[in-house]
């Protein structure tokens, strides 16, 4: 009877890297989708008040973007992982697509809200919202119309699930950071946070991030050819 340490408790940060093999542009890559519409018009609040029909637009074509597009094997990789990994786990996503749901995660966090909500800024319903939106969209619970908003987090608004998820970070064993660049925050800090609970510290992109000298270890590569080779690994380890 050997006594096998504990798998270590696992939480895993993924950002929009491991949906570009999916067809979903990144925001900071060449040709992301910060050097064709600049955020302080579109993600942020403000942007929202001055003109709110130029938001809608913009997260209406990216939500019927999100219709045709599947998840990839970096996706699929992360709900096998969950599902054979022994100890806790989470996944913390940046992401606003539903590629993690759609193959089959089920301990995940959206932590910057999803494309497929909405939020009434009158009553504070939140409900899935499939189509698009508009300045005359009616909420479905008080029945206002033009205060519905993408419940999504913009620039400046506090993320959601923060204290679930440096409760994870407090108490993870390793930490996984998948396809973000590291240039926003708090989510650039997890691996700092990590580092603070002992956890080991490991990046998967495509390239070195802003914050890849924190972490104790890094891959580099496509997300499709990197994650599922990294599973392999951990489970056969574990
Ligand atoms: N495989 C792995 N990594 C990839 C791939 C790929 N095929 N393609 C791109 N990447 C990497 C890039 O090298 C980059 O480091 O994914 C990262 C994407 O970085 P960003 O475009 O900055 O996206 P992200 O880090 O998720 O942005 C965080 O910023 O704009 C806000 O709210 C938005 O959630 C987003 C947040």
């Amino acid at each position: 009877m050997t006594s096998s340490s504990p798998s270590p408790s696992l939480v895993i940060l993924t950002g929009a890297g491991i949906s570009a093999e999916s067809g979903i542009d990144t925001f900071r890559d060449k040709d992301g989708i910060w050097s064709k519409i600049d955020y302080r018009d579109v993600a942020t609040p403000e942007g929202f008040m001055r003109n709110p029909a130029r938001v809608h637009d913009f997260y209406n074509r990216r939500r019927r973007r999100m219709k045709g597009i599947r998840p990839n094997a970096a996706h699929h990789a992360l709900a096998r992982l969950e599902a054979e990994w022994k100890g806790e786990f989470l996944l913390v996503t940046q992401n606003i697509d539903d590629l993690h749901e759609s193959a089959g995660s089920k301990k995940l966090i959206h932590m910057h809200g999803e494309l497929g909500g909405a939020l009434c800024q009158a009553c504070g319903a939140r409900r899935r919202w499939p189509d698009d939106m508009s300045i005359n969209s009616q909420c479905p619970s008080c029945e206002a119309t033009g205060f519905m908003r993408p419940d999504v987090v913009w620039f400046g608004e506090m993320p959601y699930h923060m204290d679930r998820i440096y409760r994870a970070l407090g108490a993870a064993g390793t930490f996984i950071s998948i396809g973000t660049s590291g240039n926003v925050y708090p989510a650039a800090d997890f691996v700092v946070e990590a580092r603070h609970a002992d956890a080991r510290t490991i990046e998967l992109n495509l390239e070195p991030s802003e914050g890849v000298d924190v972490f104790h270890q890094a891959i580099h590569g496509r997300a499709t050819e990197i994650v599922p080779a990294f599973v392999e690994r951990l489970l056969a380890q574990a």
